[in-house]
């Protein structure tokens, strides 16, 4: 976007309650007062409501509902997430912009953001449909003084603010399956994909990257996952505005972030657990040497999946594949 229009809508912005006058505007951005006024114009085809009282100046009343950088910053209250935005219509996955941006030396915060990915990623290299303006496809940057071993811990950390921000926002009752699926109604709405980037003990930065289904119809899931995949809109039957779950997001991401570095992991544990999908149901735990089945009994104060064997004894499972009884 035009910088004059990125500075035009931040001054705006910054003034809410308040107008603005045209000479100030002018002023500021070192425009005409005619440009300032084509500008306006333009703003308003793009959705902004502004107001123009004569003598008074210029403010907005609402941003459009469409999600673009200006858009999510504007009442976003944060500290030092999102305070940069990288925000494209369509592009590979926010993984890779993070990735990319993280080498060219960007700060711990950044977001990404797309409407549509044109090859999203989940867990295992699994293809992630990302249809587009149909939900949040976003990957933040952390660059986190923790252990690389710790870093699993901010995988559990997001699935619990996501669960939140759907209980709070939407009504629904959400759950989490370990690790990290968002369920609905035992269907996914959302995934996390967690990336480090490391030395043997030193972080130099993480992803996590986020897909929550949102507006998507029973037309926008691929056949294949019908029986397992949802969204927002199929469970409430309400469409909801992306721009206004990302701000919650990414709110309730950097409180829950900040309180977890400041207080440990004990708090995201008990957060997680109640949400936790069939802890108490047996479980199977395949890795390369052995086939065991036990009780899922919830996550450990590390991180780790909890079991509870036949004899009583407790095990930290660290790796594995995990298989569900229906
Ligand atoms: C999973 O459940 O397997 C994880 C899915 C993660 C999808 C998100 S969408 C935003 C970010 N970009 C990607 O390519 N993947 C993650």
């Amino acid at each position: 976007m035009d910088s004059t229009r990125n500075r035009l809508i931040h001054i705006l912005s910054e003034n809410e309650e308040t107008y603005i006058s045209g000479q100030d505007i002018s002023d500021a951005l070192q425009i005409s007062r005619n440009s300032v006024w084509k500008h306006m114009k333009a703003l308003e085809k793009d959705g902004y409501v502004i107001e123009g009282v004569p003598r008074k100046g210029y403010r907005i009343l609402k941003h459009p509902d469409k999600v673009s950088d200006n858009t999510i910053k504007w009442g976003l209250e944060t500290e030092w997430l999102g305070q940069t935005i990288i925000h494209k219509s369509s592009a590979a996955s926010t993984q890779q912009l993070i990735h990319q941006a993280a080498a060219d030396g960007a700060k711990h915060g950044t977001v990404a953001i797309l409407d549509e990915q044109t090859a999203g990623r989940g867990r295992m290299n699994r293809e992630w449909h990302s249809a587009g303006n149909k939900g949040m496809w976003l990957s933040i940057l952390l660059r986190p003084k923790i252990l690389p071993q710790e870093a699993p811990q901010l995988t559990l950390l997001t699935a619990t603010v996501l669960a939140d921000v759907l209980k709070d926002y939407t009504g629904v009752e959400p759950m989490i399956k370990w690790p990290n699926d968002l369920l609905i109604n035992k269907k996914k709405t959302a995934g996390i994909l967690t990336e480090m980037q490391a030395e043997q003990d030193q972080i130099q930065y993480i992803v996590v990257g986020i897909g929550l289904n949102i507006n998507h119809t029973s037309d926008d899931i691929p056949g294949m996952l019908a029986s397992k995949a949802t969204s927002l809109y199929l469970e409430t039957g309400k469409h909801w505005s992306i721009q206004e779950l990302i701000q919650q997001f990414l709110q309730k991401f950097e409180a829950a972030f900040d309180a977890y570095l400041a207080h440990g992991f004990s708090d995201v544990k008990k957060k997680w657990e109640s949400y936790g999908f069939k802890i108490g149901e047996k479980i199977k735990i395949k890795n390369l040497k052995e086939e065991k089945k036990a009780i899922f009994h919830g996550i450990a104060e590390d991180g780790a999946l909890l079991v509870l064997h036949d004899n009583g004894k407790e095990e930290k499972i660290y790796s594995g594949e995990i298989q569900w009884f229906e």
